[in-house]
């Protein structure tokens, strides 16, 4: 497919008024592009005007910009009620819900109207690129470029070809969202992309441990904390991001992978999900949020924290070294991921290189002898590092 080049003159369509959707649109007009923003929902349309007054007046008043350039930013933002105002677009971004039906029912009608040269995204989480490409006529037009919510903030941007993407607009695409400040990394095609996928062990061994009451909830958050250094305890984070919702991507990831028990959820924080005990949304999940609520407190016990932290950190390395050994993304792509996506003290891969890979290996070895369960299988990648003396980075 021939393309044109994006660039600042390069108006971006959006499509999907929600909380992605207005969060794009902002960020590309805040870097010069002119930018159509069109929902099905008029009424979501109307919240994201309402939206934009508020946040660009919040950004004056912190003094990121001046009155006039809020004004020109925000006049560069129109809005759209039918798809065709899109069709000058060079590049549309879609941000609709994340329904399969819904999102193959837009692009086709979508890529009838634009030019033969605008690049589709799609900013599904979980859906798969290449079902959703290969449902429109010129399939080889369509990729993924997954921001993180909140889309002006967050620094990473996971981009994802399908095997149809032609090079150079992968080239193009991280070209212009590297513009936009952000960190832009490659990861294939596969369920969780990096960041969903890799994280995942953070919630799920913190659980299993929960869960076979080696610790409470309060001494694995201290651990991982105190000893490792995460700017949030596993619990903590799963209550702040809502243990439905936190569910649900660890659920869709287990049967992604055909029920690989690596991603196995945890029966409770199901119950946790039935009993609405969500999060902080609900003032009530693994902590209490009421005012003047008592909290368990942690133990801090050195020998016990050591353990905790060694145990979720070696199922975190693995889960990095599983998605470099099939191709997902490159080690330095993991590493960024995971600092920049969701700020780990360090890169799993690099953190791995310190502990010696054979150290890491044999934390894993020890736990599937224990358990006798395959989720602790050491990924071949480390075990065939170990034995040859390698280490990820020289
Ligand atoms: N919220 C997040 O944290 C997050 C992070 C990364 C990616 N995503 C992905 O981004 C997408 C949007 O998520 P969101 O949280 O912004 O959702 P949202 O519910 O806030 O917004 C979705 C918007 O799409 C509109 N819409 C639905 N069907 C439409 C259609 N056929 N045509 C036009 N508009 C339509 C709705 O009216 C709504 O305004 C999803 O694919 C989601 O998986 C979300």
């Amino acid at each position: 497919m021939m393309h044109s080049v994006l660039d600042r003159t390069s108006m971006i369509g959006v499509i999907g008024a929600g909380t992605m959707g207005t969060g794009i649109a902002q960020l590309a007009a805040q870097h010069g592009h002119k930018v159509v923003l069109y929902d099905a929902s008029n009424e979501a349309l109307v919240n994201a005007r309402t939206t934009f007054s508020k946040v660009f007046a919040r950004l004056v008043e912190k003094g990121a910009l001046t009155s006039q350039e809020a004004e020109e930013v925000k006049r560069r933002i129109t809005f759209a009620d039918t798809l065709r105002g899109l069709s000058h677009a060079k590049l549309v971004v879609e941000a609709i819900v994340e329904d399969m039906a819904v999102k193959q029912g837009l692009f086709p009608p979508l890529a009838n109207l634009v030019s033969a040269t605008c690049i589709l995204v799609t900013n599904t989480s979980s859906l798969s690129v290449t079902a959703l490409a290969t449902a429109t006529q010129h399939p080889s037009r369509v990729l993924g470029v997954h921001f993180f919510n909140p889309a002006p903030l967050m620094a990473l941007v996971e981009i994802v070809p399908w095997t149809g993407t032609p090079e150079e607009t992968v080239i193009a695409v991280a070209h212009l969202i590297r513009g936009w400040g952000k960190k832009a990394v490659r990861t294939k095609d596969t369920p969780g992309f990096i960041v969903n996928r890799v994280a995942r062990p953070f919630y799920t061994e913190a659980l299993r441990i929960y869960d076979e009451g080696l610790a409470d909830h309060a001494t694995i958050d201290w651990a991982m904390k105190e000893l490792g250094n995460f700017r949030m305890g596993p619990f903590e984070l799963m209550d702040m991001i809502g243990n439905d919702i936190n569910f649900k991507v660890t659920e869709t990831v287990f049967q992604s992978f055909f029920y690989e028990p690596r991603f196995r959820p945890s029966l409770s924080q199901k119950k946790l999900v039935e009993a609405g005990m969500l999060g902080k949304k609900r003032n009530r999940g693994w902590y209490n949020y009421a005012l003047h609520a008592e909290n368990a407190q942690p133990q801090k016990n050195a020998a016990l924290g050591d353990a905790i932290l060694r145990r979720v950190r070696a199922m975190l390395i693995n889960e990095a070294a599983e998605a470099v050994l099939q191709k997902v993304a490159s080690v330095e792509d993991v590493d960024l991921a995971m600092t920049s996506g969701v700020n780990y003290p360090k890169g799993l891969l690099k953190w791995c290189d310190e502990l010696g890979v054979a150290s890491v290996v044999e934390e894993l070895s020890r736990l599937q002898s224990e358990y006798q369960d395959e989720r602790y299988r050491p990924s071949p990648l480390l075990k065939r590092m170990a034995r040859e003396g390698k280490q990820f980075y020289a």
